[in-house]
């Protein structure tokens, strides 16, 4: 291929939250160029779209599928919104980044596999903490048998002080908490670095401690008015195939380390462990692999160099690439829908109180 002669692709964002850095991503990648912006939110789509002069504003999707020319689009909505957007691009022929979780519930996220796959364009779910280094290296390293059998599996993403405040607290247009807010983040991550393996039993336990008090809420998307609905933290086991046990931890508010937003992980295996601490978002200094030298217990500090680019523009990046050279998107459909699967039997095992057995 040659690179010269080919034009970058179109690109397009929906929804000018988290999608204001999808479209810093796009202006910036050597690859797409930002041509339009859509909000149904008049005020925010002015005050964003003035960080991005000589790019098309759209109120309405449908417009900007019809109307813009676009090869590409990312759909960064709320949740309950990424089924009925993310299909209505496909159907216009685009590749489609959809912000995480795929969908609230398992019909909608299934509903998205189909339309995918009907589809002539590709669709990766936007897990853009996969492109951290650590996480990358986690990868590596089970799939290299670095580890050696992987017996024991953590997860976490934990915050002292995190509600967010909307619709993220209203249940049916986010489908729950933070555990399909930050925890599809750490499962998701969880099951790649093992290469998806069958979960075959949830068992999880849900909370509200501080949510419906109106503590412990975030700056100013608090206030407004909306009932609190869903759950402040949670705890599960999932039972991975093998009979693996895997735990699996979120909370948007908790007694711990004040400000703390920690993303944590262990994989534990027969040749070594690998513990991932990631304090506050930070690059640095995150990963410890703790093992034995001539029956000696070692501690070692591997040196990690952020991959460039990482978080939203790694994705992007990948996912360009992939549709280049026409090969699998970086996260498909099915792995989207094999972590919905997961976060719906969590849930209904936490509203039952019984463990979930998956098919
Ligand atoms: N990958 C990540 O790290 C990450 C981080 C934050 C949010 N997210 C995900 O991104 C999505 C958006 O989250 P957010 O924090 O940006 O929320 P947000 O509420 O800040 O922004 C969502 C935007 O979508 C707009 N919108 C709503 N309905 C629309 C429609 N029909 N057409 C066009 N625009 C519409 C809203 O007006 C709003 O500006 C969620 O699914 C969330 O889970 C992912």
């Amino acid at each position: 291929m040659n690179h010269l002669s080919v034009k970058p692709l179109r690109a397009g964002v929906v929804g000018m939250g988290i999608g204001r850095h999808h479209a810093r991503a796009y202006q910036d990648l050597k690859d797409t160029e930002l041509v339009a912006i859509c909000d149904v939110n008049a005020d925010r789509l002015e005050q964003i779209g003035a960080l991005f002069p000589n790019v098309a504003r759209y109120s309405d999707y449908h417009a900007l599928f019809a109307e813009a020319g676009l090869d590409l689009v990312s759909v960064a909505v709320p949740n309950i919104l990424h089924a009925e957007i993310t299909i209505a691009a496909l159907e216009a022929g685009l590749h489609v980044v959809c912000e995480k979780p795929l969908a609230v519930d398992v019909a909608a996220a299934e509903a998205i596999v189909q339309a995918a796959e009907r589809a002539r364009g590709k669709l990766t779910v936007c897990y853009d903490k996969r492109y951290r280094a650590d996480a990358q290296w986690l990868r590596r390293a089970v799939a290299s048998s670095t580890l050696g059998d992987i017996y024991h599996v953590e997860a976490g993403w934990k915050r002292e002080t995190g509600i967010p405040g909307g619709w993220f607290v209203q249940k049916a247009m986010s489908g729950g908490g933070p555990l399909i807010d930050l925890g599809v983040h750490v499962l998701d991550i969880a099951l790649w670095v093992l290469g998806f393996p069958a979960v075959k039993t949830v068992s999880g336990v849900t909370r509200a401690v501080f949510g419906p008090a109106g503590r412990k809420t975030w700056g100013t998307k608090t206030g407004d008015g909306s009932r609190y609905e869903v759950e402040d933290g949670a705890v599960g086991m999932l039972r991975l195939e093998g009979n693996v046990p895997m735990l699996l931890e979120a909370s948007w508010a908790d007694h711990r380390r004040p400000g703390e937003d920690d993303m944590y992980f262990r994989f534990s295996g027969s040749k070594a462990a690998a513990v991932v601490h990631v304090r506050n978002y930070t690059q640095e200094d995150t990963l410890r692999l703790y093992t034995e030298i001539d029956g000696i217990a070692v501690e070692a500090t591997p040196r990690l160099h952020p991959p460039d680019p990482s978080g939203h523009a790694g994705l992007l990046a990948d996912f360009v690439r992939a549709i280049r050279m026409d090969d699998a998107p970086p996260a498909p459909a099915s792995q989207g829908l094999a972590t919905v699967r997961v976060l719906d039997a969590f849930y209904r095992s936490a509203a039952t109180g019984r463990e979930v057995a998956l098919e």
